[in-house]
């Protein structure tokens, strides 16, 4: 079972809150969210009702850290509350340290282009992690580095906001820096845990297949997007275009050491056509070609992508896991299909893990409280969780996975 911080816990102010005040964001601000900083013990026992035995959440920076260099103990034991908590119910605790949000004063102290960012998140970590000890068997320092760069750095539709194809480079590798750091700080002070990454993966396809244009494109942002952090952790160096020219590329050899597992994110599939007329590099859609139905925001169902994805995951050499899949589905209408059909593939593919995204409904970043992500609806007003139908479907099929793992 997954979540993020900022997007269940509420009251975080940051760098999200700020861009949500200055009306950046469609859907609205994230205020309270579902309020899940006070009620993590019953989102515990949720995720235990559920049937999970691990629950993969985020810890928040700028909860911990709001001044630089000053940490808040009181932050840092609530998370050593909720890990012992879910200790308790015998769920397994998999923390992230990064999950898209940063302290306010962030940005302007060390930001990403510069490389007191790597430096600074390392602190952070070393301080998180020894807070919460020999506890925490598995940790992901970054979630998603791809989308945060892309979001942040090059669309800025994202904190920072900032869209300068210059920096990308630099932001990057100051990104991966930060991931060895964290890494560097995990095996100091909690050895026994493992190390892994959660990259968001993406099918592409050829909006006309015959086309030979979006036929290029769809390989371009497939080895952009899905290929380059693959190789990153697996050679310790990188090299891949952005389009329309940008080259990313790098090398840290210190990467292949620090990853002990390699988490996919996968939702759906982009149909792309060449050349964009509504961006500069292409245009990317969702439409519905396998006929499974889209999902509330609108995004594909292929099981089957997943399958190839993980396939390519595995050119890292590390054990796989799926750390996120889901859908929005507010009526609980495709759910039910949807968890089997990529239970299908994981009981198929070699993964050690699944995390479904997510437990509860919650705030889902630029579209606010729009799509309904949870097996647990929320009813905002009350913050009572109810169980979606499909819930028991859930428990079922992992129950049957869990059954049938080494
Ligand atoms: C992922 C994010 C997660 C959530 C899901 C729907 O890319 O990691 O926070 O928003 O998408």
């Amino acid at each position: 079972m997954a979540v993020s911080h900022y997007q269940v816990e509420g009251d975080d102010a940051c760098d999200w809150t700020e861009w949500e005040a200055a009306g950046k964001t469609r859907g609205g601000p994230c205020e309270r969210a579902v309020d899940s900083w006070t009620r993590y013990e019953n989102d515990g026992w949720l995720a235990r009702e559920a049937g999970a035995n691990a629950f993969r959440f985020s810890v928040s920076w700028s909860r911990i850290e709001p001044k630089p260099g000053q940490f808040d103990e009181r932050a840092l034991e609530r998370y050593v509350a909720l890990i012992d908590h879910l200790i308790s119910l015998d769920v397994e605790p998999v923390v992230t340290l990064f999950h898209y949000t940063h302290p306010s004063w962030f940005h302007n102290d060390s930001p990403w282009s510069s490389t007191s960012s790597a430096d600074r998140f390392g602190e952070f970590a070393a301080r998180v992690v020894k807070a919460l000890g020999r506890r925490v068997r598995m940790y992901v320092p970054l979630n998603e580095p791809l989308v945060f760069l892309l979001a942040g750095y090059f669309d800025g539709q994202i904190p920072p906001g900032i869209a300068d194809a210059r920096l990308l480079n630099r932001v990057f590798d100051n990104l991966l820096a930060a991931h060895a750091a964290a890494a560097a700080a995990i095996r100091e002070y909690a050895p026994q845990a493992a190390i892994g990454i959660s990259h968001n993966m993406m099918a592409f396809a050829p909006e006309r297949r015959w086309h030979p244009l979006d036929r290029l494109l769809t390989r371009v942002a497939h080895a952009c997007y899905n290929r380059g952090l693959i190789e990153a952790f697996a050679t310790g160096r990188w090299k891949f275009l952005l389009p329309p020219g940008t080259i990313i590329s790098g090398r840290r050899p210190e990467l292949t050491e620090s990853l002990d597992f390699f988490g996919v994110n996968f939702y759906s599939r982009l149909h792309v056509r060449f050349p964009g007329t509504t961006r500069v590099v292409g245009d990317f859609a969702y439409r519905d070609r396998t006929g499974l139905g889209l999902t509330d925001n609108g995004w594909e169902i292929v099981p089957d992508e997943m399958a190839k994805m993980i396939k390519e995951a595995s050119a890292v050499g590390r054990p796989l896991v799926i750390t996120e899949n889901g859908l929005a589905d507010a009526d609980d209408r495709l759910r039910p299909a949807y968890l089997r059909s990529h239970f299908d593939v994981i009981r198929e593919a070699p993964v050690h893990g699944y995390f479904h995204w997510s437990l509860v409904d919650n705030y889902e970043w630029l579209d606010g409280y729009g799509p309904k992500f949870g097996l647990y609806e929320v009813d905002r007003a009350t913050m009572e969780r109810r169980p979606r139908p499909s819930l028991t479907v859930f428990r079922e099929l992992g129950r049957e996975f869990l059954r049938n793992s080494p």
